[in-house]
């Protein structure tokens, strides 16, 4: 069954990379960060006592302070998480510049053989324009479009409920800060840092650079920034610029380019609006509508041994799943590759169809682990900021083998709602106010 006809997506159907090119924020100094917070209480999935920390706790029962991320917690039924649905869309040109529109949206041209031999390092030297991973965007080009497309939210929102929040979301973020989450049981290298602030009643989650992930940029070999290009090359190799054109080899490749969609969904409470980056769309114009249409383009080296399949379902589909489940987006076409970055074969895998296949593997990651815990960890950040303060960032922070901690952070340089975006909501919010309480005359 195509998720589609579901009504929340179920732990047999469940079928991502994280890497949005958003993520980061990029913070070196920790200045301030003796006034962190760190474990004294244990927050419990499945207990009450996420419920305790909000405004109204008594000041006899503290807040909890750290989640535990052990999978055996959160091996429990598969949560609601509704159909995601596309609200919206913007892209990035060349430059980076945002628009409230499709115009980076691509389409794919399946390959006429197989086999297709792609050369992946064809162009990397000469025609490569790399966008500058340094600078860390935070939400911003997000909360470019909310300002842009606030009315179709609100009328939205008033519709379904009376919800006292502004926007009528909980969470507003990128889609790859919710895949960390949800591969976080199953991570074992990696770290995160996630920054959060509560405004108007939304909560909003941007990604900070960890350290280790800092000296890992500075630090790459040329093969692997080489390897990084290799990805974008088969989305080059495959795409379109509009339904009737074909993919142009010859062309350049610019990763400053992007086309993202903005989806709302629900995972149990939670009401969520994300965007994630799309590589590409269905050509044909009766296509499911949008995120149904969407493809996502992989590359992965061919598998040879058993062993080889195995790592890959255990460690690679896991990523992929998660970047795809979430937005909603129902297939992948993966591009297997050589050494030498040649891709020999095409495969398709369609997300509903993920868990199937891994099923039989030893040792495997389970979808609703990955579900249960993104759902805990939000209703814990729920439950620790409870401050309504764009100048003030609760820091969460994750290592492998640890629990989750957090730390409070007050005008540092952690804070990231840009002023242009609190002003305008925030003036907004009263004009709203006004709306309800008409002045007697
Ligand atoms: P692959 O997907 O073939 O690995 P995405 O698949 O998310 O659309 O990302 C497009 C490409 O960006 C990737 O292609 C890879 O080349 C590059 N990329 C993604 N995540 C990355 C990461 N964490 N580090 C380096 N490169 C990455
Ligand atoms: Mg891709």
């Amino acid at each position: 069954m195509d998720q589609r006809h579901q009504s929340h997506h179920r732990p047999q159907h469940p079928n991502s990379n994280h890497h949005d090119n958003h993520q980061s924020t990029f913070k070196r100094d920790m200045d301030d960060s003796g006034r962190g917070h760190f474990q004294h209480k244990r927050f419990r999935p499945g207990h009450q006592n996420h419920h305790q920390a909000g405004p109204s706790t008594p000041p006899s029962s503290p807040p909890t302070q750290s989640l535990s991320v052990q999978r055996q917690l959160y091996e429990r039924d598969f949560p609601l998480y509704k159909q995601p649905v596309e609200v919206g869309n913007f892209s990035l040109d060349s430059e980076r510049r945002f628009f409230n529109d499709a115009r980076q949206l691509r389409y794919y041209m399946e390959p006429e053989k197989s086999c297709p031999n792609f050369d992946l390092r064809d162009g990397y030297r000469g025609r490569f324009v790399k966008r500058d991973d340094r600078v860390k965007e935070k939400l911003d080009h997000i909360l470019r479009w909310i300002l842009a497309n606030r009315s179709k939210l609100q009328s939205k929102d008033t519709a379904a409920s009376s919800s006292p929040c502004a926007l009528g979301v909980d969470i507003v973020t990128w889609r790859g800060h919710l895949t960390k989450l949800l591969t976080t049981p199953y991570e074992t290298r990696e770290g995160w840092l996630l920054a959060v602030t509560r405004m108007g009643g939304t909560l909003y989650i941007s990604e900070v650079e960890t350290e280790a992930a800092r000296r890992d940029r500075e630090n790459r070999t040329e093969r692997h920034e080489e390897m990084m290009y290799w990805g974008y090359k088969f989305e080059q190799y495959t795409c379109a610029d509009d339904a009737r054109s074909l993919p142009d080899p010859g062309g350049v490749v610019n990763t400053n380019e992007a086309f993202c969609t903005v989806v709302q969904t629900r995972l149990a409470e939670h009401r969520l609006l994300f965007s994630g980056e799309v590589d590409c769309r269905d050509k044909d114009p009766k296509a499911p509508s949008p995120p149904a249409c969407y493809i996502e383009m992989k590359t992965s080296l061919e598998i040879s041994t058993p062993k080889q399949r195995s790592n890959f379902h255990r460690f690679k589909l896991l990523k992929w799943w998660a970047q795809s489940f979430l937005p909603g987006v129902p297939r992948i076409v993966a591009g297997f590759r050589d050494h030498d970055g040649v891709v020999v074969s095409v495969e398709t895998y369609h997300i509903s169809k993920i868990s199937q296949l891994i099923k039989n593997e030893t040792n495997c990651w389970k979808p609703t682990v990955c579900m249960n815990f993104c759902c805990e960890f939000l209703s814990f950040v729920k439950s620790v900021v409870t401050e309504d303060n764009p100048r003030v960032v609760h820091l969460f922070s994750w290592d492998p083998h640890r629990d989750v901690t957090y730390s409070i952070h007050r005008d540092s340089q952690y804070s990231f709602l840009p002023d242009w975006y609190v002003r305008e909501m925030t003036s907004s919010t009263s004009r709203e106010t006004h709306h309800h309480h008409p002045p007697q005359t």
